[in-house]
Protein backbone atom coordinates (compact mmCIF):
# COMPACT_ATOMS: atom_id res chain seq x y z
CA UNK A 1 0.00 0.00 0.00
CA UNK A 2 0.78 3.95 -0.35
CA UNK A 3 0.23 5.39 2.66
CA UNK A 4 0.37 9.26 3.22
CA UNK A 5 0.70 10.94 6.19
CA UNK A 6 -0.51 14.65 7.07
CA UNK A 7 1.64 16.45 9.40
CA UNK A 8 5.15 17.60 9.89
CA UNK A 9 6.00 16.86 13.69
CA UNK A 10 7.11 14.32 16.01
CA UNK A 11 4.12 12.62 15.84
CA UNK A 12 4.25 12.52 12.38
CA UNK A 13 7.52 10.99 12.06
CA UNK A 14 7.05 8.55 14.80
CA UNK A 15 3.15 7.34 12.51
CA UNK A 16 5.48 7.11 9.67
CA UNK A 17 8.39 5.21 10.99
CA UNK A 18 5.92 2.49 12.44
CA UNK A 19 3.97 2.10 9.11
CA UNK A 20 7.21 2.18 7.24
CA UNK A 21 7.82 -1.01 9.18
CA UNK A 22 4.24 -3.00 8.14
CA UNK A 23 4.80 -5.90 5.74
CA UNK A 24 1.75 -3.92 4.31
CA UNK A 25 3.49 -0.66 3.20
CA UNK A 26 5.55 -0.52 0.49
CA UNK A 27 5.54 3.56 0.12
CA UNK A 28 5.30 6.15 1.88
CA UNK A 29 4.22 10.22 1.19
CA UNK A 30 4.85 12.77 3.55
CA UNK A 31 2.58 16.66 3.50
CA UNK A 32 4.47 18.56 4.31
CA UNK A 33 6.82 16.14 6.11
CA UNK A 34 10.38 16.97 7.67
CA UNK A 35 14.10 16.98 7.71
CA UNK A 36 13.74 13.67 9.24
CA UNK A 37 10.81 11.69 7.74
CA UNK A 38 12.69 12.56 4.18
CA UNK A 39 14.80 9.23 4.85
CA UNK A 40 11.11 7.59 5.20
CA UNK A 41 9.70 9.01 1.73
CA UNK A 42 9.28 11.81 -0.24
CA UNK A 43 8.18 14.99 1.47
CA UNK A 44 5.43 17.44 -0.64
CA UNK A 45 5.81 20.34 0.85
CA UNK A 46 1.97 22.20 0.63
CA UNK A 47 -0.70 23.53 2.90
CA UNK A 48 -2.38 20.41 5.14
CA UNK A 49 -5.32 23.00 5.26
CA UNK A 50 -5.43 22.93 0.99
CA UNK A 51 -8.00 19.73 1.28
CA UNK A 52 -8.10 19.92 -2.63
CA UNK A 53 -4.51 20.16 -3.70
CA UNK A 54 -3.83 17.28 -0.85
CA UNK A 55 -6.78 15.36 -2.37
CA UNK A 56 -4.70 15.65 -5.87
CA UNK A 57 -1.86 14.49 -4.59
CA UNK A 58 -4.19 11.32 -3.10
CA UNK A 59 -5.69 10.49 -6.35
CA UNK A 60 -2.49 11.58 -8.74
CA UNK A 61 0.21 9.48 -6.60
CA UNK A 62 -2.51 6.38 -6.02
CA UNK A 63 -2.56 6.88 -2.60
CA UNK A 64 -4.39 3.79 -1.22
CA UNK A 65 -5.15 5.86 2.68
CA UNK A 66 -4.37 8.96 4.12
CA UNK A 67 -3.41 9.48 7.58
CA UNK A 68 -3.91 13.03 8.99
CA UNK A 69 -1.56 13.93 11.84
CA UNK A 70 -3.12 17.27 13.14
CA UNK A 71 -6.32 18.42 14.40
CA UNK A 72 -7.16 21.54 12.49
CA UNK A 73 -7.38 19.72 9.23
CA UNK A 74 -10.14 17.18 10.94
CA UNK A 75 -11.85 20.06 12.57
CA UNK A 76 -12.43 21.66 9.23
CA UNK A 77 -13.52 18.45 7.30
CA UNK A 78 -10.95 17.04 5.24
CA UNK A 79 -11.93 13.63 6.19
CA UNK A 80 -15.30 14.77 4.66
CA UNK A 81 -13.95 16.08 1.57
CA UNK A 82 -11.58 13.01 0.78
CA UNK A 83 -14.74 10.40 1.60
CA UNK A 84 -17.15 12.67 -0.86
CA UNK A 85 -13.73 11.36 -3.49
CA UNK A 86 -14.25 8.05 -2.24
CA UNK A 87 -10.49 8.66 -1.16
CA UNK A 88 -9.51 6.04 2.16
CA UNK A 89 -8.64 8.42 5.43
CA UNK A 90 -7.75 8.11 8.82
CA UNK A 91 -9.68 10.09 11.69
CA UNK A 92 -13.17 11.30 12.44
CA UNK A 93 -15.44 13.41 10.04
CA UNK A 94 -16.01 17.27 10.72
CA UNK A 95 -18.91 16.34 13.30
CA UNK A 96 -17.54 14.24 15.47
CA UNK A 97 -14.00 15.87 15.02
CA UNK A 98 -15.88 18.87 17.74
CA UNK A 99 -14.80 16.70 20.67
CA UNK A 100 -11.19 18.89 19.93
CA UNK A 101 -12.97 21.77 18.07
CA UNK A 102 -15.69 22.50 20.44
CA UNK A 103 -14.81 22.46 24.37
CA UNK A 104 -18.79 22.80 24.87
CA UNK A 105 -19.67 20.26 22.09
CA UNK A 106 -17.43 17.73 24.46
CA UNK A 107 -18.73 18.98 27.94
CA UNK A 108 -22.23 18.64 26.91
CA UNK A 109 -21.50 14.67 25.46
CA UNK A 110 -20.01 14.00 28.62
CA UNK A 111 -22.18 15.88 31.25
CA UNK A 112 -25.42 13.79 28.46
CA UNK A 113 -24.22 10.68 28.87
CA UNK A 114 -23.16 10.63 32.64
CA UNK A 115 -19.23 10.22 31.97
CA UNK A 116 -16.82 11.68 34.51
CA UNK A 117 -15.67 14.90 34.07
CA UNK A 118 -15.36 18.68 36.03
CA UNK A 119 -18.18 21.65 35.88
CA UNK A 120 -19.04 23.96 33.17
CA UNK A 121 -20.84 26.84 32.29
CA UNK A 122 -20.76 28.67 29.04
CA UNK A 123 -20.45 32.25 28.15
CA UNK A 124 -20.73 34.54 25.60
CA UNK A 125 -20.92 37.82 27.29
CA UNK A 126 -18.24 39.38 28.94
CA UNK A 127 -20.64 40.85 31.92
CA UNK A 128 -21.79 37.70 32.77
CA UNK A 129 -18.96 35.38 32.60
CA UNK A 130 -17.13 38.01 34.84
CA UNK A 131 -20.05 37.91 37.30
CA UNK A 132 -19.33 34.08 37.62
CA UNK A 133 -16.35 34.20 38.19
CA UNK A 134 -16.62 36.91 40.76
CA UNK A 135 -18.07 34.03 42.69
CA UNK A 136 -15.49 31.62 42.67
CA UNK A 137 -12.58 30.45 44.83
CA UNK A 138 -9.40 30.10 42.23
CA UNK A 139 -7.54 28.47 40.63
CA UNK A 140 -10.53 29.28 37.91
CA UNK A 141 -10.48 27.39 34.21
CA UNK A 142 -10.83 29.93 31.36
CA UNK A 143 -11.14 27.83 28.48
CA UNK A 144 -11.59 29.32 24.80
CA UNK A 145 -14.34 26.85 22.98
CA UNK A 146 -12.44 26.85 20.04
CA UNK A 147 -9.35 25.88 18.93
CA UNK A 148 -6.41 28.17 19.89
CA UNK A 149 -3.46 26.10 18.82
CA UNK A 150 -3.18 24.87 22.57
CA UNK A 151 -3.25 28.31 23.94
CA UNK A 152 -6.68 28.58 24.86
CA UNK A 153 -6.43 27.23 28.16
CA UNK A 154 -6.08 29.90 31.02
CA UNK A 155 -5.60 28.83 34.68
CA UNK A 156 -6.11 31.79 36.54
CA UNK A 157 -4.72 31.83 39.92
CA UNK A 158 -7.01 34.88 40.86
CA UNK A 159 -10.49 36.44 40.07
CA UNK A 160 -8.41 39.23 38.57
CA UNK A 161 -6.51 37.10 36.60
CA UNK A 162 -9.71 34.81 35.02
CA UNK A 163 -10.96 38.29 34.30
CA UNK A 164 -8.21 39.49 32.46
CA UNK A 165 -8.52 35.77 30.47
CA UNK A 166 -12.56 36.87 29.92
CA UNK A 167 -11.23 39.95 28.86
CA UNK A 168 -8.98 38.90 26.03
CA UNK A 169 -11.42 36.11 24.57
CA UNK A 170 -14.84 37.85 24.43
CA UNK A 171 -13.72 42.15 24.05
CA UNK A 172 -10.12 41.67 22.65
CA UNK A 173 -10.63 38.50 20.56
CA UNK A 174 -7.39 37.15 21.07
CA UNK A 175 -8.38 33.78 19.72
CA UNK A 176 -10.97 35.25 16.79
CA UNK A 177 -14.02 33.47 16.26
CA UNK A 178 -12.45 30.45 18.52
CA UNK A 179 -12.64 32.87 21.45
CA UNK A 180 -15.99 33.97 20.99
CA UNK A 181 -17.66 31.63 23.42
CA UNK A 182 -15.67 30.36 26.72
CA UNK A 183 -16.00 27.93 29.43
CA UNK A 184 -15.75 28.67 32.70
CA UNK A 185 -14.73 25.21 34.30
CA UNK A 186 -14.21 23.48 37.83
CA UNK A 187 -10.36 23.13 38.10
CA UNK A 188 -9.33 19.09 38.31
CA UNK A 189 -6.43 18.58 40.42
CA UNK A 190 -4.40 15.63 40.22
CA UNK A 191 -1.78 13.46 37.84
CA UNK A 192 -2.32 13.59 34.33
CA UNK A 193 -2.94 10.92 32.21
CA UNK A 194 -3.35 10.21 28.31
CA UNK A 195 -5.02 7.47 26.68
CA UNK A 196 -5.47 6.89 23.05
CA UNK A 197 -8.43 4.82 21.46
CA UNK A 198 -8.80 3.65 18.34
CA UNK A 199 -12.46 3.27 17.01
CA UNK A 200 -14.59 2.16 14.00
CA UNK A 201 -17.35 4.31 15.26
CA UNK A 202 -18.68 0.90 17.27
CA UNK A 203 -15.61 -1.16 18.17
CA UNK A 204 -12.38 0.39 20.71
CA UNK A 205 -9.10 -0.82 20.69
CA UNK A 206 -7.51 1.13 23.57
CA UNK A 207 -3.35 1.66 23.40
CA UNK A 208 -1.20 1.81 26.42
CA UNK A 209 -1.29 5.00 28.91
CA UNK A 210 0.99 7.68 28.91
CA UNK A 211 2.11 11.03 30.46
CA UNK A 212 3.08 14.07 29.16
CA UNK A 213 5.14 16.81 30.29
CA UNK A 214 3.59 19.95 29.27
CA UNK A 215 5.53 22.79 31.07
CA UNK A 216 9.17 24.20 29.84
CA UNK A 217 11.75 23.61 32.62
CA UNK A 218 12.14 21.21 35.08
CA UNK A 219 10.22 20.54 37.88
CA UNK A 220 6.90 21.30 35.90
CA UNK A 221 7.94 24.93 35.94
CA UNK A 222 7.67 27.97 33.59
CA UNK A 223 5.42 27.99 30.47
CA UNK A 224 3.56 25.59 28.92
CA UNK A 225 4.44 24.30 25.37
CA UNK A 226 3.22 21.49 23.16
CA UNK A 227 4.96 18.83 25.60
CA UNK A 228 8.26 18.58 26.35
CA UNK A 229 8.43 14.77 26.82
CA UNK A 230 6.66 11.80 27.75
CA UNK A 231 6.47 8.42 28.79
CA UNK A 232 4.91 5.09 29.01
CA UNK A 233 3.39 2.74 30.78
CA UNK A 234 2.22 5.10 33.98
CA UNK A 235 3.37 3.28 36.89
CA UNK A 236 0.70 5.62 39.19
CA UNK A 237 -2.19 4.63 36.99
CA UNK A 238 -3.05 0.75 38.11
CA UNK A 239 -4.63 -1.83 36.48
CA UNK A 240 -8.44 -1.11 37.68
CA UNK A 241 -8.43 2.68 37.17
CA UNK A 242 -7.34 1.92 33.77
CA UNK A 243 -9.98 -0.71 32.92
CA UNK A 244 -12.68 1.96 34.29
CA UNK A 245 -11.24 4.69 32.05
CA UNK A 246 -11.37 1.93 29.11
CA UNK A 247 -14.77 1.37 29.94
CA UNK A 248 -16.28 3.87 31.58
CA UNK A 249 -14.72 6.81 29.84
CA UNK A 250 -13.46 6.26 26.04
CA UNK A 251 -16.36 3.31 25.46
CA UNK A 252 -18.82 5.25 26.82
CA UNK A 253 -17.91 8.10 24.56
CA UNK A 254 -17.74 6.68 21.51
CA UNK A 255 -20.96 5.02 22.59
CA UNK A 256 -22.85 8.09 23.16
CA UNK A 257 -21.55 9.40 19.86
CA UNK A 258 -23.16 6.81 17.97
CA UNK A 259 -26.35 6.96 19.84
CA UNK A 260 -26.29 10.83 19.14
CA UNK A 261 -25.58 9.66 15.67
CA UNK A 262 -21.94 11.16 15.46
CA UNK A 263 -20.32 8.00 15.20
CA UNK A 264 -16.30 8.37 15.95
CA UNK A 265 -14.03 6.79 13.76
CA UNK A 266 -10.37 7.63 14.30
CA UNK A 267 -7.85 7.85 17.34
CA UNK A 268 -10.13 9.72 20.57
CA UNK A 269 -7.12 11.36 22.91
CA UNK A 270 -8.48 11.59 26.14
CA UNK A 271 -6.73 13.89 28.71
CA UNK A 272 -7.74 12.55 31.91
CA UNK A 273 -6.77 13.98 35.41
CA UNK A 274 -7.07 11.36 38.32
CA UNK A 275 -8.79 13.10 40.75
CA UNK A 276 -9.10 11.62 44.92
CA UNK A 277 -12.79 11.07 43.39
CA UNK A 278 -11.85 9.12 40.49
CA UNK A 279 -10.16 9.81 36.79
CA UNK A 280 -12.54 12.56 35.28
CA UNK A 281 -12.30 13.93 31.77
CA UNK A 282 -10.27 17.07 31.41
CA UNK A 283 -10.19 17.47 27.68
CA UNK A 284 -10.78 14.97 24.70
CA UNK A 285 -8.39 15.70 21.49
CA UNK A 286 -9.11 13.69 17.76
CA UNK A 287 -5.98 12.69 16.68
CA UNK A 288 -3.01 10.78 18.06
CA UNK A 289 -1.09 12.95 21.15
CA UNK A 290 2.30 14.72 20.67
CA UNK A 291 4.73 13.89 22.52
CA UNK A 292 2.85 10.85 23.57
CA UNK A 293 2.75 9.05 20.07
CA UNK A 294 6.32 9.24 20.33
CA UNK A 295 6.59 7.05 23.70
CA UNK A 296 3.55 4.51 22.92
CA UNK A 297 4.03 3.41 19.21
CA UNK A 298 7.77 2.43 20.23
CA UNK A 299 5.38 -0.21 22.86
CA UNK A 300 3.58 -1.64 19.71
CA UNK A 301 4.69 -5.11 18.78
CA UNK A 302 2.15 -5.52 16.10
CA UNK A 303 1.55 -3.82 12.67
CA UNK A 304 -0.41 -0.35 13.57
CA UNK A 305 -1.69 -0.31 9.91
CA UNK A 306 -4.32 -3.16 10.20
CA UNK A 307 -5.65 -1.21 12.92
CA UNK A 308 -5.57 2.01 11.17
CA UNK A 309 -7.37 0.14 8.65
CA UNK A 310 -10.52 -1.09 10.97
CA UNK A 311 -11.34 2.05 12.07
CA UNK A 312 -12.48 3.00 8.31
CA UNK A 313 -13.45 -0.92 7.44
CA UNK A 314 -15.69 -0.94 10.48
CA UNK A 315 -13.84 -3.81 11.64
CA UNK A 316 -12.28 -2.58 14.84
CA UNK A 317 -11.84 -5.36 17.76
CA UNK A 318 -9.88 -5.04 21.03
CA UNK A 319 -7.30 -7.40 19.96
CA UNK A 320 -6.20 -5.04 17.32
CA UNK A 321 -3.26 -4.33 18.97
CA UNK A 322 -0.23 -6.22 21.29
CA UNK A 323 1.95 -4.72 23.12
CA UNK A 324 5.36 -5.43 24.95
CA UNK A 325 6.07 -4.25 28.56
CA UNK A 326 8.86 -2.44 28.11
CA UNK A 327 9.39 0.75 29.43
CA UNK A 328 9.78 4.36 27.25
CA UNK A 329 10.92 7.46 27.30
CA UNK A 330 10.96 10.59 24.79
CA UNK A 331 12.76 13.71 25.83
CA UNK A 332 11.94 16.67 23.67
CA UNK A 333 14.83 18.11 22.61
CA UNK A 334 13.59 22.34 21.94
CA UNK A 335 15.63 25.32 20.56
CA UNK A 336 16.57 27.51 22.84
CA UNK A 337 13.73 30.46 23.91
CA UNK A 338 10.91 27.90 22.77
CA UNK A 339 8.12 28.61 23.82
CA UNK A 340 8.90 32.07 23.47
CA UNK A 341 11.36 33.28 20.27
CA UNK A 342 13.69 31.06 19.35
CA UNK A 343 16.22 30.88 16.43
CA UNK A 344 16.09 28.85 13.26
CA UNK A 345 18.53 27.47 10.24
CA UNK A 346 20.86 26.50 13.39
CA UNK A 347 22.50 23.25 12.15
CA UNK A 348 22.24 20.10 13.90
CA UNK A 349 24.62 17.43 14.79
CA UNK A 350 25.55 13.86 16.12
CA UNK A 351 21.86 12.77 15.27
CA UNK A 352 23.27 9.15 13.78
CA UNK A 353 25.28 8.38 16.83
CA UNK A 354 22.22 9.05 19.06
CA UNK A 355 20.29 6.75 17.37
CA UNK A 356 22.77 3.85 16.76
CA UNK A 357 21.36 1.76 20.10
CA UNK A 358 18.43 -0.37 18.96
CA UNK A 359 16.53 0.66 21.32
CA UNK A 360 16.76 4.70 20.55
CA UNK A 361 14.41 6.24 18.07
CA UNK A 362 15.19 10.27 17.17
CA UNK A 363 12.04 11.75 15.43
CA UNK A 364 12.45 15.03 14.51
CA UNK A 365 9.76 17.70 14.61
CA UNK A 366 11.40 20.98 13.41
CA UNK A 367 13.87 20.22 11.66
CA UNK A 368 14.65 20.40 8.17
CA UNK A 369 16.79 19.17 4.93
CA UNK A 370 19.28 22.07 3.87
CA UNK A 371 21.35 20.82 1.20
CA UNK A 372 21.80 17.99 3.13
CA UNK A 373 22.65 18.35 6.37
CA UNK A 374 19.78 18.76 9.32
CA UNK A 375 19.19 22.62 10.28
CA UNK A 376 16.47 23.78 12.91
CA UNK A 377 13.23 24.88 11.52
CA UNK A 378 10.91 25.29 14.85
CA UNK A 379 10.83 25.59 18.46
CA UNK A 380 10.56 21.63 19.24
CA UNK A 381 13.57 20.60 17.35
CA UNK A 382 14.16 16.66 18.37
CA UNK A 383 12.52 13.73 19.99
CA UNK A 384 15.13 11.16 21.88
CA UNK A 385 13.07 8.00 22.36
CA UNK A 386 14.44 4.94 24.16
CA UNK A 387 13.12 1.65 25.03
CA UNK A 388 14.52 -0.37 28.23
CA UNK A 389 13.32 -3.18 30.62
CA UNK A 390 12.96 -0.73 33.29
CA UNK A 391 11.92 2.82 33.54
CA UNK A 392 15.28 3.76 34.55
CA UNK A 393 17.20 2.13 31.89
CA UNK A 394 14.92 3.76 29.20
CA UNK A 395 15.12 6.69 30.85
CA UNK A 396 18.98 6.73 31.07
CA UNK A 397 19.48 5.41 27.48
CA UNK A 398 17.43 8.34 26.53
CA UNK A 399 19.69 11.24 28.28
CA UNK A 400 23.20 9.36 27.16
CA UNK A 401 22.18 9.47 23.89
CA UNK A 402 20.58 13.61 23.95
CA UNK A 403 24.51 13.95 25.33
CA UNK A 404 25.67 13.10 21.46
CA UNK A 405 23.16 15.70 19.65
CA UNK A 406 24.24 18.88 19.88
CA UNK A 407 22.67 22.72 18.14
CA UNK A 408 23.38 25.95 19.41
CA UNK A 409 21.52 26.58 22.28
CA UNK A 410 19.33 23.49 22.53
CA UNK A 411 17.10 23.24 25.54
CA UNK A 412 15.67 20.19 27.00
CA UNK A 413 14.43 19.19 30.65
CA UNK A 414 16.67 17.20 32.33
CA UNK A 415 13.71 15.51 34.42
CA UNK A 416 11.58 13.24 31.92
CA UNK A 417 9.09 11.04 33.96
CA UNK A 418 10.31 12.20 37.08
CA UNK A 419 6.47 11.46 38.66
CA UNK A 420 7.39 8.07 37.69
CA UNK A 421 10.42 7.47 39.52
N1 LIG B 1 0.36 16.20 24.51
C1 LIG B 1 -0.79 16.97 24.40
C2 LIG B 1 -1.47 16.93 23.11
O1 LIG B 1 -1.12 16.19 22.22
O2 LIG B 1 -2.43 17.67 22.95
Amino acid sequence: MKVMVIGGGGREHALGWKLSTSGMVNDLLFVPGNGGMEELGECIKTDILDFDAIADIAVQRDVDLTVVGPEEPLVRGIVDHFREKSLKIFGPAAGAAQLEGSKYFAKSLLERHGIPTGEARLFESFDEARTCVESLTPPIVVKADGLAAGKGVIIAESVNEAVVALSQCLVDKVFGKSGERVLIEEYLDGPEVSILTLSDGNGTAHMVASQDHKKAYDGDTGPNTGGMGAYSPVPLLDGHTESYIHKKVMDATIAGMLKDGIPYQGVLYGGLILTSEGPKVLEYNVRFGDPETQAVLPRLQSDLLPAVLATIDGTMADSAMQWSDDYCVCVVIASGGYPGKYAKGVPVTGLKAAASDSHVEVFHAGTKNEDGRIVTSGGRVLNVVARGDSFEEARGLAYQSIKMIDFENMHYRTDIGHRAM
